[in-house]
Formats: structure tokens, sequence, C-alpha cells
């Protein structure tokens, strides 16, 4: 008789389904409550024979047990089914995550605060063009017909026509400026430029440079150590020092490079500095007469100096960047750091 209900149940158990909170309720009532069924055949155990309670109480525990796991089985299925619904149905009525914003990029950081240093003492903004002729990139500025700059392992030329190609330098924008521009010139050129180089930790394909431009009458070296002076002075701090190394580009004579002191090691020696205690970070030079003629200006009556630097590189140094791929990989974790550039 007893056998016969308890077979019954175990039936009725192992069939059982419940796919929301109110069935398994429903099942947690009738099997598991102490009104269940089950709760019932315990209250009948007192009528069994003595010979066989411990068997019948085996037995009904080995009931309670099986009604049991099934419960948990019937909670995971109920669980599981909610996740494959709420993706399906979004829950309109939850708060939502909140909005990420996102942040400056570092590059862009430093170019805006580049172009405000030189703005402040009386440089404006120009552009020019990314795709350029030999002229503007080569010529105008005195490269000889066989400079090393327009082989192609150097230069991207587009179709392989020698007279259209990526810029590689913002000096481009130095020759259309003096050309449809007379003196007094004053400006800063920030903007892209190509080189045709394996990308790696150190060096990029495609990188941004910031050149500055200024022609006047009598303007000498002393001013192109004095703007650049007060620029590594603004951009690093007031005791940042500064060295002039002489150096040679076509379009600059005399022609200088300069170096900062050290960033990270403040001198001692790092890696970075290559344990000089200096890094380099513009070129720059008096406009070479030639390229004022180029451009049609008398380089009897006016002079000018002009310098060029990598963003990639100031941002380096202020940054401590030391991968160059960084910045146009686009990692969420590498831009979050500068969340708090504005
Ligand atoms: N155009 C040079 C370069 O790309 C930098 C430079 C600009 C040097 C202006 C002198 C004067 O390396």
């Amino acid at each position: 008789m007893m056998q016969e209900k308890v077979d019954t149940i175990l039936k009725e158990i192992s069939d059982s389904k419940a796919s929301d909170a109110d069935q398994l309720e429903a099942y947690r009532l009738k099997f598991i409550s102490k009104k269940s069924v089950i709760g019932e055949l315990f209250g009948e155990l007192k009528n069994v024979p003595n010979d066989q309670k411990k068997e019948v109480g085996q037995q009904l525990n080995r009931l309670k047990s099986a009604a049991q796991e099934k419960f948990k089985e019937l909670i995971n299925e109920v669980d599981s089914s909610k996740h494959v619904e709420s993706s399906g149905h979004a829950d309109l009525t939850l708060p939502d995550g909140g909005t990420e914003l996102g942040s400056m990029h570092p590059l862009n950081y430093v170019r805006f605060k580049i172009i405000e240093i030189f703005e402040r003492i009386g440089f404006n903004v120009a552009d020019g063009p990314e795709v350029e002729d030999d002229w503007h990139n080569f010529t105008a500025l005195n490269f000889p017909e066989n400079h090393p700059a327009r082989e192609m392992q150097d230069t991207f030329f587009i179709e392989r026509n020698p007279d259209v190609l990526l810029r590689t330098h913002t000096s481009n924008v130095q020759v259309r400026l003096m050309e449809k521009q007379k003196p007094p010139i004053r400006s800063i050129m920030p903007g892209r430029v190509f080189r045709n180089e394996a990308i790696s930790a150190r060096a990029h394909c495609v990188f941004h440079q910031v050149e500055g431009l200024y022609i006047d009458k009598n303007v000498s070296f002393v001013d192109l150590k004095h703007t650049l002076y007060h620029f590594a002075k603004e951009m690093f701090g007031k005791d940042t020092k500064v060295r002039y190394r002489p150096s040679y580009f076509p379009f600059t004579e005399p022609s200088a490079e300069i170096d900062i002191s050290c960033q990270i090691c403040h001198g001692d020696g790092c890696q970075l500095c290559k344990y000089t205690g200096w890094v380099e970070i513009a070129g720059s030079g008096m406009v070479d007469p030639n390229v004022l003629s180029n451009c049609d200006i008398d380089p009897e009556e006016f002079t000018g100096f002009a310098f060029g630097m990598g963003i990639e590189r100031i941002t380096q140094l202020k940054f401590r960047v030391d991968d160059l791929r960084l910045y146009t990989e686009n990692d969420i974790r590498f831009l979050k750091q500068f969340r708090s550039l504005h």
C-alpha cells in the first residue's frame, strides 16, 4: 500500500515541469512543504507496524531527497530561461548603466597645448594638404634632385607618380604660406605626415608634426632660440633645460636640433635619453635664402626661422608613452588613462 503511494509520487516528481515562479511554488507546495503529499506520508508512519517502520522510513527519506533534488533542477531551469527571456525583451523599468563619456586623445591634448603656447606669443594656425606635389614637399625646400628622402623607400608616392605624394613633413605648408602671403608671417602648422616606415614601437608610417615659421625684417637666430626656449619651459616646466645642437636640413641654414633635459631621469641618465641626460624635441634653423627666393620673398629684405617637432615625441615625454602604436590602436584601457585631460 505504502509502496504503491511512494512509486506514484516518485513518478509525479520525475514528470514535473516548471517554467515560471508560480509553477515552482506549486511544486514546492505539493512535494516539499510540511503539508505536501510526502509530509502526509510521514504523518502516516505512526500507523505502520513496528517491524516495517524502519524500512518504510528509509523509503520516505529517499522520496524526500528525490523531491528536493528535482526542486533544485527546476529552479535552475527557470533561472536560465529567465536569462534567455531578458536578452530578447529589455526590461525598460531597470535603471540604465550610465553613459560612458569619451576622453581627449593625448595627441589632441598635446596639439592643443602647443597651439595655445604659440598663439599667446602671436603665432596663428595655418593648414595645408596631406597629398602634395614634389615642389611643395621637396624642390622649393631646397632638396637636391638626388636627395634620399625622395626615394620610394622613404616616401609614399601615389600611383607611382613622382609628382603626387603624401607629405613627409609639414614643411610643405611653409612653402604654401610664403607663396600666398607676404611677410610678416608668424604661423604654426600642425598636421599629419607620412613616411614609408615599418610600424614598430619607435616608428610609424603616420605621425604628427607641428611646423613653425616666422618671417619678417631682422628676424635672427636669437628670436629662434628664445621662442623655442619659451616653448620648452611652457610645455615641460620652468626647470627644463634647453640646448641647441648644430645640424643640417636642406631648407635651413644654419640649422640646429633642439634638445631638452630628459623628463624621465632629469639628467641622471636613463634608457630614453640613452644615458646622455638630453632628448631631442625639434629641428630648426634660419630659413635658407634659396627657399625664400623660391617663394618670391626677397632674402635681402627678409629673414626668418622655422622649426618642426613631432607631436608623438612631445606626448611621449610628457606622458611617458613608450610605444608609438598605442596612439592609433584605440585600446580603451590606454585611452581611459587620459580621462582627466581637458
Ligand atoms: N621638416 C623637418 C623634419 O621633418 C623638421 C624641421 C622643420 C627642421 C623646420 C627645420 C625647420 O624633420
